[in-house]
């Protein structure tokens, strides 16, 4: 029940009798005189700033915050990229990391490995794959001659260990991919393998899974790269740890690997 009429304010009224007196009677909501129309835009408040002793309006200036590309493009060596990617805090997933994860190897390699993220073992150290998986990895490409302390060059997607372990978002990997790109730039090297499949997809720009995307040549293009790279995914070491019946099919796609490398090389 409603009362489409306030009471006479009086004084001397007992208030808390008389909100009783209506409750009593049924009374559980008020209503003006005048209709209220609640579905009309109000007008936008006049927010007006300024100092207390001054008439004119206070300005704060807000200056653009450089993206991560183009942070990224006025890195001309990798040291210069390292440094950038170490001040940068546009990804959400530095602030609960321990070290940045920039890359570790050769400058001069003609070998890149792309991985997924850092793990715990990877953000303790700050270098990436210096875990368990590494360790499959430094053994899967010492098999076909290959390691990072003389010819090859290792990063990530990203550069920081997600909390828990889990996969890199899209967000973040694209707050990233800037980076790596222009480290793929700088390093120029003669072929890439990525390992897994969040880091195939990426750099493949292709949704399809690991299982379809291992062991086929791709062409990796980007505007600073003088040719296209041939490019390889294969299994991520973590998933070879926990599916060793797959180990095969990932030798295989490393001897391909350095079947091509060695017909660009000596060629
Ligand atoms: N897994 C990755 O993908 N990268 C690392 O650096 C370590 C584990």
């Amino acid at each position: 029940m409603a009362m489409d009429h306030a009471p006479t304010p009086v004084s001397n009224v007992d208030l808390p009798a008389l909100l009783r007196w209506h409750l009593d009677a049924g009374v559980d909501e008020t209503i003006g005189d005048e209709p209220v129309n609640r579905y009309v835009a109000l007008p936008a408040p006049v927010v007006q700033t300024s100092f207390a002793t001054e008439q004119k309006p206070a300005s704060i200036v807000i200056a653009p915050q450089p993206t991560s590309a183009h942070i990224a493009q006025n890195c001309k060596t990798l040291a210069e990229l390292k440094a950038a990617v170490e001040s940068y805090d546009g990804c959400a997933l530095k602030a609960f990391a321990t070290r940045t994860v920039f890359a570790d190897g050769q400058a001069n390699a003609k070998v890149m490995v792309i991985g997924e993220a850092p793990g715990e073992d990877e953000d303790r150290q700050g270098l990436p794959f210096v875990g368990v998986s590494g360790k499959l990895l430094d053994r899967m490409l010492a098999s076909v001659g290959l390691d990072r302390a003389t010819n090859t060059y290792i990063t990530n997607i990203v550069f920081w260990r997600p909390p828990g372990n889990r996969k890199p978002t899209a967000e973040e990997i694209v707050l990233c991919m800037p980076f790596v790109q222009r480290q793929i730039e700088i390093l120029d090297p003669a072929v890439i393998l990525l390992v897994g499949g969040p880091s195939a997809s990426t750099i493949l720009a292709n949704p399809q899974g690991i299982t379809k995307l291992r062991g086929k040549w791709f062409e990796f293009e980007s505007p600073g790269l003088s040719r296209p790279v041939p490019t390889m995914a294969t299994f991520h070491p973590a998933y070879l740890l926990r599916s060793p019946n797959q180990k095969r099919l990932a030798w295989r796609d490393l001897l391909v690997f350095k079947q091509k490398l060695d017909s660009i090389t000596t060629s």
